[in-house]
This record gives C-alpha cells, sequence and structure tokens, in this order.
C-alpha cells in the first residue's frame, strides 16, 4: 500500500436484541433498586438475547448492516476478526460461522479474547493487516451474550451487563484520515479480579462447578473500578501522545460503556467536557467488546461524527487489558 494510504473506517453497524430488561424489572428478582443501579453505575436498561439468539446472529447483523453502510459486499471481505468473550460454542470460532453466515467466502476469519478490551485490541491488529497492504477489507467486530455468563442470582454482577454487537469495515483510506495511533496493554496478574472459573481446562464443567455457579462471572468490583478508572484515562493519553495530538483537540471520545462514574473520571483525566464524551451505558449497560462499536455506530447515525473529527476509542477489560486507539473520521 502507498505511504500516503491507512486503515480508515469506512462502514458501521449493529446487532441489538429486541428484548429490554429494565432496572425496575430487576427490582422484582433481586434485592436491588433502580435508585443503586442508576446512582452507582448509570445503567437504566440492558438488551438481553433470547435463548434462540447466539453470538454469531448478533455479529452477522452487525457485519451485514456495516458492509451495507460501506457499500461494499460480502465476497469483498477478505479478513474477518470477532472480538468475543462469548463465543457460540468452544471452537471452532465465532468468526467462521458468522463468514458462512454472511457468505464472505473469500475472508479468512478469527476469534480474538481480550474480553471488553476486544473490540479495540481487534480494531489495532487489523488496522496493521490493512496498513501493510496485506488486507484491503476487513470485518472488526465486537459481539458478547455476557447473559448467558452471568450468574443471576449475583445482584453485585448480573445488574451490569447487556447483550449486542457492532461491527466496523475496515478498508484503505487516504492520510489525513484513518487510524492515527494505538496502544494495548495487559496484566495478567489481574486475572484474580475478574474471571469465570470453571469451563475450561483448568476447571472443566462438572455438575459441582454448576452447583457453585463456577461457570459464571466472579468479580471483585470495587478493585476492577479502581484499575478502570485510572487506566481509561492513561491509556487515551498514550494513545493521543503517539498520534501527536493534544487532548482538547479530540472532537468525541467514545470509551468502553460499564459504567458512567468510570467513564467521567476518564473525561476529567483528559480534561474533556462531557459534551465531547458519547454514552449510551444507561440504555445498554456493559456489552463487553459490543459496546465500543455500538457506540461508534449510534454517534455515527446521531450525526456526531464527521469527516475529519478526532475521535478516540478506549476500552478496558479482565485479562487485565486494556487499549485505546486515535482515528480521524473517514467518513
Ligand atoms: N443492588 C443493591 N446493592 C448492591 C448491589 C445491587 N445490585 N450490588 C452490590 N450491592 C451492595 C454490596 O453488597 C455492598 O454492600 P455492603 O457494603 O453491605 O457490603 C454495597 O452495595 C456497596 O458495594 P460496593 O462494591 O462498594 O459498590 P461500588 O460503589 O464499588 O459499586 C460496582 C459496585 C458498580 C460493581 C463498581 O465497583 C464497578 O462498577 N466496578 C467495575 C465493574 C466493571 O466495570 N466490570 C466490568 C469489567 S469489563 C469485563 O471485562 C467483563
Amino acid at each position: 500500500m502507498p505511504h500516503n494510504m491507512r486503515a480508515g473506517i469506512v462502514g458501521v453497524g449493529v446487532g441489538i436484541p429486541d428484548m429490554v430488561i429494565t432496572n425496575r424489572d430487576l427490582e422484582q428478582r433481586l434485592d436491588t433498586t433502580d435508585e443503586w443501579i442508576v446512582t452507582r453505575t448509570g445503567i437504566r436498561e440492558r438488551r438481553i438475547a433470547p435463548p434462540e439468539i447466539a453470538t454469531s446472529d448478533l455479529a452477522a447483523q452487525a457485519a451485514l448492516q456495516a458492509l451495507r453502510d460501506a457499500g461494499k459486499r460480502a465476497e469483498e471481505v477478505d479478513l474477518i476478526v470477532v472480538a468475543t468473550a462469548t463465543p457460540d460454542m468452544p471452537w471452532p470460532s465465532t468468526a467462521c460461522l458468522v463468514q458462512a453466515k454472511i457468505g464472505a467466502v473469500r475472508a479468512a476469519a478469527f476469534d480474538l479474547n481480550a474480553v471488553c478490551s476486544g473490540f479495540v485490541y481487534a480494531l489495532w491488529m487489523a488496522a496493521q493487516a490493512v496498513q501493510t497492504g496485506a488486507y484491503r477489507c476487513v470485518l472488526v467486530i465486537g459481539a458478547d451474550i455476557l447473559s448467558r455468563q452471568v450468574n443471576w442470582e449475583d445482584r453485585s454482577t448480573c445488574v451490569l451487563f447487556g447483550d449486542g454487537a457492532g461491527a466496523v469495515v475496515l478498508a484503505p483510506v487516504e492520510e489525513p484520515y484513518g487510524i492515527l495511533s494505538g496502544v494495548l496493554g495487559a496484566d495478567g496478574t489481574g486475572v484474580p479480579l475478574l474471571n469465570i472459573p470453571a469451563g475450561g481446562t483448568r476447571e472443566p464443567l462438572s455438575t459441582e462447578a454448576l452447583a457453585q455457579n463456577r461457570h459464571t462471572i466472579h468479580m471483585r468490583g470495587r478493585e476492577v473500578f479502581k484499575f478502570a478508572v485510572t487506566i481509561m484515562g492513561e491509556v487515551s493519553v498514550q494513545a493521543l501522545e503517539k498520534a501527536g495530538i493534544r487532548p482538547e483537540q479530540v472532537d468525541l471520545f467514545i470509551p468502553h460503556q460499564a459504567n458512567i462514574r468510570i467513564i467521567q473520571a476518564a473525561a476529567e483525566r483528559l480534561n474533556l467536557p462531557m459534551e465531547r464524551v458519547f454514552v449510551n451505558v444507561e440504555r445498554y449497560g456493559n456489552t463487553s467488546a459490543a459496546s465500543i462499536p455500538i457506540a461508534l455506530y449510534e454517534a455515527h447515525v446521531q450525526g456526531h461524527l464527521k469527516r475529519g473529527d478526532l475521535v478516540v476509542v478506549v476500552g478496558f477489560g479482565a485479562g487485565l487489558t486494556w487499549g485505546a486507539c486515535v482515528i480521524r473520521w473517514a467518513y
């Protein structure tokens, strides 16, 4: 690829389940209140996928919409990366299921798991693939159905999560547009803070594991919160420095939608007014790898993004993992 080209986002799409579960609905079955959930997290409602829908279904819906938006056919796609922690099945990859569903017959396909940071990880890795000229039309999808991994009797986790998928199409775009920089990081010593103990090779599923809910999300919420408020700002600053952009130049900040207080802390670190921060956590909760591409899609359709805008996407998640990209919006 010539030097004056970069990887850029040229289409966006979503796959969002219809069913809404409000905080009031949760009050009926848990010892919780709408007031507690809203003040601690900012979440008012979340979407939940019905039993017949799997992650690849939402992902394929998002992918087809993103391709339509980009004016591209499925046959043109040469790589599909699905960021997910909730695959349809242990293997093969959800990306292969999506490839078949959308008819992307020429595409290579694989999954990437960085939990809630997965979309940023996939975006930055796929940007390298486009930047080198190796791939020309890449689908980057963030898709998760965390409602199947939460313990619905654990009020400290189940109120936080929702289901969904978002997709972007990456293709070569001319400078100065496209993905300007990315920073990714991990700290595996943080595994005990947030994990699903059973269901893998360490502790295969057993009736005992099921009885103890060890196949569901285990989280030390306060410690994850502390990590998140620091890292979201830090990694954004690092990605901005790498791109040679000052925080005040940022037109739209699109953080992982986990908790409004974490989002506000990150915005404060960058000294950004909340008008320049995209927030939809109140309607979806934490949709894991889907949260940033869903937010990108909504920002686009609501007219918050115009060609040339400087956008920062930033996420954190289990692992622990984190990542940020700086983008000059290409369309
Ligand atoms: N309703 C009512 N009370 C509750 C609820 C609930 N849903 N959940 C917990 N509580 C109680 C707790 O039991 C605790 O009671 P206690 O003091 O009597 O023990 C009390 O509320 C306060 O709990 P804290 O943990 O201090 O509450 P905090 O202000 O830290 O908020 C929260 C908890 C919202 C979980 C916060 O810590 C947080 O957002 N952490 C980050 C979580 C996150 O973003 N995880 C996703 C990571 S992304 C990924 O990769 C999956």
